[in-house]
């Protein structure tokens, strides 16, 4: 059973310490964010939305000089943090709730969100589907990477002693909320028959270390 928490308040006051989010997996999170933008070929010229970008994690990635970057999130500590951590790149920050932002644009060639689904409700997740799509544009690509709760008994209780014991113990008490939605998050299937239902195709979806899945889906019309 999860408890509801106020996800905007609780990533506000983590946004100081998520980056031991990224030592405590020994920057597997971060190979795993490289291996989803890699699955782009070609991001010139290209509108990118990073959907729940929290500290622009995915934006080291980007680095055309001609992509044009939209991020939404809704934690302002978060959206200062990338600001100032890609100084460099011109990002659109739009400081907002994802189920609240204009969806009708169809403006986008890639959206892309990692480590956001699992905090979304299982009854929003037709809507998050639905406006992703509206988002996006004709022949335009989806991008999705989470955790997932491992499917093998003896991965399953490492995970849980390490993200319920070890972490909050060595990084803090402020990362025991992750489990729980790790342990909740079965897998990316439902989310995967939303995206078909949109008409979209799903190019790809992949389980890694049985402790991640990624989506790669493009829209054809
Ligand atoms: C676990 S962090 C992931 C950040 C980043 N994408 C990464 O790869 O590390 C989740 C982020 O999603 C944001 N978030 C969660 N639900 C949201 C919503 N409904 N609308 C906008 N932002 C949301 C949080 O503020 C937080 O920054």
């Amino acid at each position: 059973m999860l408890t509801k928490i106020d996800l905007k308040e609780y990533f506000n006051k983590l946004s100081e310490s998520y980056i031991t989010n990224e030592y405590a997996s020994f920057f597997i999170t971060n190979f795993m964010r490289r291996k989803l933008i890699k699955k782009i070929k070609n991001l010139e010229n290209k509108s990118v939305l990073d959907i729940m970008s929290g500290k622009g994690e995915n934006l080291k990635y980007i680095n055309q000089k001609n992509t044009k970057i939209t991020t939404i999130d809704f934690a302002s500590k978060m959206n200062e943090a990338a600001k100032s951590k890609h100084k460099n790149k011109i990002i659109n920050q739009i400081e907002n709730d994802f189920f609240k932002v204009n969806h009708n644009s169809k403006s986008f060639d890639i959206i892309l969100c990692s480590f956001g689904i699992k905090t979304i409700e299982p009854e929003k997740l037709n809507l998050f589907t639905k406006q992703i799509s509206d988002m996006l544009k004709p022949n335009g690509e989806i991008l999705l990477l989470e955790l997932v709760k491992p499917k093998r008994a003896f991965n399953f209780k490492i995970a849980k002693f390490y993200l319920d014991v070890f972490v909050p113990n060595i990084c803090g008490k402020q990362f025991k909320v992750l489990f729980p939605y790790v342990k909740n998050h079965i897998n990316m299937n439902q989310l995967k028959l939303n995206i078909i239902n949109e008409k979209i195709q799903i190019i790809e979806h992949k389980r890694y270390l049985d402790l991640f899945e990624i989506i790669h889906a493009k829209k054809k019309y």
